[in-house]
């Protein structure tokens, strides 16, 4: 007999079936006794009565969370007993057979409720129960539904879909780098990538014109609310582009987002504002403007542009660094006091933020497409000639042999599917997330390796500093 999804039930009125799955719970009317049982598509009620004595006495035993297969006839629900909140809630099954796939002890966490209430530390240690939990399996399905749209949206304006390195090079997204050990060159390290941007770079000197993926990305910063160590973007680069064509693709593209799958939510202005840095730091004192006109309003989607960055600010040590990405071109009215490195301090970048209620979901620019002018991004922050070389000489000599002129943008998957979903932090949309320290409970990670394995990479600890 092949299994049904439970979902599936309601439509096979009289008929004979096999449903599988877990225990929710189980409770007794009389002599009568009623299970709930869950799979992924629903919960169906399972009906035992004593005359079926094999059936029945299984099931008196059987408690929350136990795997069984059950075999029986869909019958309607009486008049009174119809829950109409749920797909088979006008059905049930009379079950004549029940088999026990898998006992479960008592649980170390509840997963009836929404479990926001519960310690982070023992969700995370079970967390492949605590996503038994509906609000969580939702959020993943959701998650799923959106990255597919994305790649469905983009394959049809004929982006291709293209994986870089995982092991590369230190790039300088402004974050620390997550660095591995390379066994076969002892003493060198690649860095896992804050993001793919020079690879993306080079997709569009090799003439690839629309890329896109969904790539992780590492960065070595203090977890937050809306901040991973490692977290998702959909990276998209596009060659003979100008912001506009950047902008309204990607406005485009949210627009049809929420429209396809959140069809109740508002979003409050299309086109979506733009505002200025210095506007935005004026008005709301934010660079990630909260431009919602009713913050109760849980299906208010108000999306901002911030545009019109400094490209530099000044360090502490009274130099210069770039406030976003040293790949990013000056706004077209700048680009002769770059390459004269003149007026450093108003220059403006072709830097776009785009802003949901207040969170910065994603950023991107129009990118220096020739050496002179990339150089001089590096020169104005005073790298000398050998670091620039060393660090940057391959997108240098790349864009010495014909690079288009190209730009892209880069939104925060996990920040995005939090907002939609009305999640208050990024860890209730990601599988398995890291805790605020950084750590995985379910995993031990970070974790002491073998003598043996430092030995093989050439790695002595210092000194063990114990927290
Ligand atoms: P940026 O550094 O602005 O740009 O990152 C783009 C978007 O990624 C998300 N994000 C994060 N989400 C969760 N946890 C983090 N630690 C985290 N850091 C960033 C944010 C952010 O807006 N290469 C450029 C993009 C480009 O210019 O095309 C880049 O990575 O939503």
């Amino acid at each position: 007999m092949i299994r049904f999804l439970i979902k599936d039930t309601a439509k096979h009125v009289g008929e004979k079936l096999k449903v599988s799955g877990w225990v929710n719970v189980r409770r007794a009317h009389g002599k009568i006794l009623f299970v709930d049982l869950r799979d992924i598509s629903g919960v169906l009620q399972l009906v035992f009565v004593p005359s079926n004595k094999e059936a029945y006495e299984k099931a008196e035993k059987i408690r929350p969370e136990w795997v069984i297969e059950v075999r029986g006839q869909i019958v309607k629900r009486p008049e009174n007993m119809i829950n109409s909140k749920i797909e088979t809630g006008q059905v049930e099954m009379s079950v004549d057979e029940l088999n026990v796939l898998s006992e479960s002890e008592t649980m170390p966490l509840s997963i009836e409720t929404d479990g926001y209430d519960i310690g982070e530390e023992v969700r995370m240690k079970y967390r492949y129960l605590d996503l038994r939990r509906e609000r969580l399996k939702n959020n993943l399905i959701a998650r799923y539904k959106l990255v597919k749209f994305i790649r469905d949206f983009l394959g049809n304006e004929d982006f291709i879909e293209i994986e870089t390195p995982i092991l590369t090079k230190s790039t300088p997204e402004g974050a620390r780098d997550y660095i591995v050990p390379a066994r076969l060159n002892p003493g060198t390290f690649y860095a896992l990538p804050q993001s793919p941007q020079q690879y993306k770079q080079l997709f569009m000197v090799a003439g690839l014109e629309k890329y896109y993926q969904i790539p992780r990305c590492f960065r070595d910063e203090d977890p937050r609310g809306d901040r991973q160590p490692e977290f998702t973007q959909l990276d998209l680069e596009m060659s003979f582009v100008e912001r506009e064509d950047v902008m309204e693709l990607t406005e485009r593209m949210f627009i049809s987002l929420v429209k396809t799958l959140y069809p109740n939510k508002k979003i409050q202005e299309i086109p979506f504002p733009r505002i200025t840095y210095k506007d935005a730091m004026e008005k709301y004192k934010s660079d990630r403007p909260d431009i919602r006109k009713n913050k109760d309003n849980k299906d208010l989607l108000a999306f901002c542009w911030v545009i019109d960055f400094p490209f530099f600010e000044k360090t502490d040590e009274g130099g210069w660094t770039f406030t976003h990405n040293p790949f990013s071109a000056a706004k077209p009215e700048f680009r002769e006091d770059l390459l004269n490195k003149k007026n450093i301090e108003k220059i403006l970048t072709s830097q776009y933020d785009i802003v949901l209620n207040g969170s910065e979901i994603g950023g991107g620019s129009i990118r220096n497409h020739t050496a002179e002018a990339l150089e001089k991004v590096f020169e104005i922050m005073g790298y000398k000639k050998e670091r620039i070389q060393q660090n940057f000489g391959h997108m240098l000599e790349a864009f010495k042999y014909g690079a288009p002129p190209h730009g892209g943008i880069a939104p925060g998957i996990d920040r995005l599917i939090s907002i939609l979903q009305n999640e208050p932090n990024i860890r209730e949309v990601i599988a398995f997330p890291k805790t605020g320290d950084g750590r995985d409970f379910m995993m031990n990670a970070p974790s002491e390796v073998d003598k043996k394995q430092l030995e093989e990479l050439h790695i002595k600890i210092a000194k063990k500093t114990k927290k």
